[in-house]
């Protein structure tokens, strides 16, 4: 098990396996760590929540304990179960002796209330079928605890999660209070499809990912598709850039604009005569974007800036930048492979 003085450390453990962060989300990591203060992660989908959890468990050396949430996750999902199957198993074995026992009630009251009275040792910690949140509390090594997406649970769930992040303990009633064996790292992801309870929050210190700088997202390409080069790389974040400066229903994630720069090395480094009619353009938006809708509204815009159809500039945020309002059309100089430069707009901020 790994523990880390400071910021920096644990962001230069976190890129030796390929995790990118930058100073300040390194930082509120760490303080996390060094607090053993749950960390709750916010922010749009694919840019890294989940993914730190996991570095964070490999650099620590820590066994990676996940509770993913979903609507109707349930206490026999996130907590224990009875293993029904073992006890009942356990009694089948134990028939004779019982049988034997019995023999002395002929009257069959007694020999019920005898039975009533015995302790077959069926609720005890050999018969829980465990699950995460309790894993995480049983385990005498220190485990991360990722418990993911839990803005997908009901509010009832947050009153079993806050047992477990405020007391680490874990109450079963047949057999009592369970407290933490060791302390976890607990990470909780969100992409804020509803608001988190107060008192949940409370517990924990919070960060908003955002999406990372230009800088910092081609050194996450690199890292993650080594293959690619540095130029195409480029290319593909800045297009990335300019993509989500559109008013886009799913804007392109991380995950996306590294398949979208494995597409383009793949691309290019085919024969481009095996194949002429493709549009190298088409197929990186393909893989950056989710909705047709998008594509439509992105080629438009590329395609001689024709007018928006009229849903989408109904639902376009007045404040949103527009490629007309750059400065230059560096979606149109990226195509053609002129990309480059770029803003440092880091939407990311740490908050207690
Ligand atoms: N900072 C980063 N360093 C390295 N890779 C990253 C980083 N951020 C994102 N990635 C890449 O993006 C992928 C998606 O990240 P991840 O699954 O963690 O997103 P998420 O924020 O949990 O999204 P969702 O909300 O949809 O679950 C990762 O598998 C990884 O390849
Ligand atoms: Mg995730």
């Amino acid at each position: 098990m790994t523990a880390f003085s400071n910021g920096a450390e644990l962001q230069s453990a976190l890129r030796r396996h390929d995790y990118i962060a930058d100073d300040e989300f390194a930082t509120v990591v760490h303080l996390a760590t060094a607090l053993e203060r749950p960390l709750l992660l916010e922010g749009p989908a694919g840019v890294g929540k989940t993914e730190l959890a996991k570095a964070l468990a490999t650099v620590g050396g820590r066994r990676l304990i996940r509770l993913q949430c979903y609507e109707g996750l349930d206490d026999s999902r996130a907590l224990y179960e009875w293993d029904y199957a073992k006890q009942l198993l356990h009694v089948q074995m134990l028939r004779d002796r019982i049988g034997e026992l019995l023999g002395q009630y002929p009257d069959i009251a007694d020999a019920s209330r005898f039975l009533a009275e015995q302790d077959f040792g069926l609720y005890s910690e050999a018969f829980l079928s465990v699950r995460p949140l309790l894993d995480a509390v049983l385990s005498p090594e220190p485990v991360v605890l990722l418990v993911d997406e839990v803005d997908r649970t009901e509010e009832s769930m947050e009153a079993l999660l806050l047992e477990v992040l405020a007391e680490r303990q874990v109450t079963i009633p047949e057999v009592g209070t369970f407290t933490a064996r060791s302390m976890p790292w607990v990470i909780l992801t969100s992409n804020d499809t509803r608001e988190l309870s107060p008192a949940l929050k409370r517990r924990c210190l919070h960060y908003h990912v955002g999406y990372p700088t230009l800088e910092r997202e081609r050194e996450i390409v690199t890292a993650r598709a080594p293959e690619v080069s540095s130029g195409t790389a480029g290319q593909v974040v800045e297009l990335a850039r300019t993509l989500r400066d559109l008013p886009l229903r799913k804007s392109p994630s991380i995950s996306e604009v590294i398949d979208a720069a494995r597409a383009a090395s793949v691309m290019e480094n085919g024969a481009p005569e095996s194949n002429p009619v493709v549009d190298m353009r088409d197929v990186l938006l393909s893989t950056l974007l989710k909705y047709t809708g998008d594509v439509d509204l992105v080629k438009n815009r590329l395609d001689g800036a024709a007018p928006v159809p009229a849903p989408a500039a109904a639902s376009m945020p007045a404040e949103r930048v527009t490629v007309a309002s750059n400065p230059a059309n560096t979606t149109t100089a990226v195509f053609r492979g002129r990309g480059g430069g770029g803003r440092d707009a880091a939407g990311s901020g740490a908050r207690r």
